[in-house]
């Protein structure tokens, strides 16, 4: 048994579980690793996730994210690495459940059970007072449905149901998987409110998500991931600058002046290549009006001048492009794939 010496920085709050000297809500992954047979699921893994904001756990189906969430709370081991929360492990941890709230079946309520008996049913068996039920209910909108049928649901209650559960705690730390899918644009943005709202009050959020364009609006930050390996660790905002390097297209039939003048002015020809007498230029460094004033000052004729910006899905599937998991060659293997969510 865990006797509390073991967790000296716990003399406030009970159940916060965060040990001395470390960052309540924190977590930390440390060269976190998990194998299924011969696959590495997840491959020496490092991040921190930080209180207070959104962070984006990003990667193609099959990257690793949900693996790698399990192994956070705890209900998978790895088979190398640690990851730990407010500095514990989670086994570690005086109240798990009032410490990590996670969301990563959405389909774990008993279908003829209506809503709230479900809740209740939860926070009974997991310690928590009755309100709790009512409470996590209307935070998350159910209040109308909390006698309804679960079976009955739309993926979007159920998935508000979910979060609910997650909620019973009032945990500091909130581990979604992939909670947009399957739900309409209200959903989503009802989802999205509400993270950012969690994240408002301090709290920390782990959102994973195959889709970039999800992402870049809802974290702060962004952790990507690809074949169980670290691939980026960034702020949204740096994320979207650096994927978004501006260039120019610029097509002319006379692309040895016009380089000339774009080199003189500091700018770079990325590419070149012609066609029917006509070049076609990939300029970088220089905004599109000035190619234009550039040009004209030197009567350089242009047949297109077109500002080029790489959208965030398509720099994200740049990023992933190799290591997107293809077809389903593991699934023979003693059909231990169990799919991506
Ligand atoms: N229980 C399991 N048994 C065998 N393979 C698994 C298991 N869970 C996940 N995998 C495999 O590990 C890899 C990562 O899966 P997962 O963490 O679900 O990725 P993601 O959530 O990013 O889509 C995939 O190749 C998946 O098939
Ligand atoms: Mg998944």
């Amino acid at each position: 048994m865990l006797g509390r010496v073991n967790r000296p920085g716990n003399t406030g709050a009970v159940g916060r579980g965060t040990a001395r000297g470390q960052t309540p809500g924190l977590i930390e992954a440390h060269e976190l690793t998990k194998r299924f047979g011969d696959k590495v699921a997840v491959d020496h893994l490092s991040f921190t996730v930080e209180p207070g904001r959104v962070t984006g756990f990003l990667g193609p189906n099959g990257a690793g994210k949900s693996t790698t969430m399990r192994l956070i709370c705890g209900l998978d081991r790895p088979d190398a690495g640690t990851a730990a929360i407010g500095g514990l492990a989670y086994h570690q941890l005086a109240r798990p459940l009032a410490t990590v709230g996670a969301l990563l079946e959405a389909r774990s309520a008993h279908p003829g059970r209506g809503a709230r008996n479900h809740l209740l049913f939860l926070a009974q068996t997991q310690g928590f007072p009755a309100r709790r039920a009512d409470e996590v209910i209307d935070l998350v909108g159910l209040r109308d449905a909390a006698r309804k049928r679960v079976g009955g649901f739309s993926l979007g209650m159920t998935q508000r149901l979910g979060i609910a559960a997650a909620m019973l705690g009032d945990p500091r730390v909130l581990l979604l998987d992939e909670p947009g899918n399957g739900l309409d644009p209200e959903g989503i943005r009802w989802v999205r409110t509400f993270m950012r709202q969690l994240a408002a009050e301090g709290r920390t959020v782990l959102v994973s998500s195959h889709l970039m364009s999800e992402m870049s609006v809802t974290a702060d930050h962004l952790i990507v991931i690809g074949r169980g390996k670290l691939i980026a660790d960034a702020s949204t905002q740096e994320f979207i600058q650096r994927s978004s390097e501006r260039s120019v297209l610029v097509r002319t039939p006379d692309p040895a002046r016009l380089r000339k003048l774009i080199t003189a002015e500091g700018g770079t020809v990325a590419s070149e290549d012609s066609a029917d007498g006509v070049a076609s230029l990939a300029v970088t460094g220089i905004a599109a009006p000035r190619i234009g004033e550039l040009a004209a000052s030197a009567s350089v004729v242009l047949h297109e001048l077109t500002p080029r910006v790489a959208s965030l899905e398509e720099a994200f599937m740049e990023l992933t492009a190799d290591s997107v998991e293809f077809g389903d060659a593991s699934a023979g293997a003693g059909g231990a794939n169990r799919g991506a969510r």
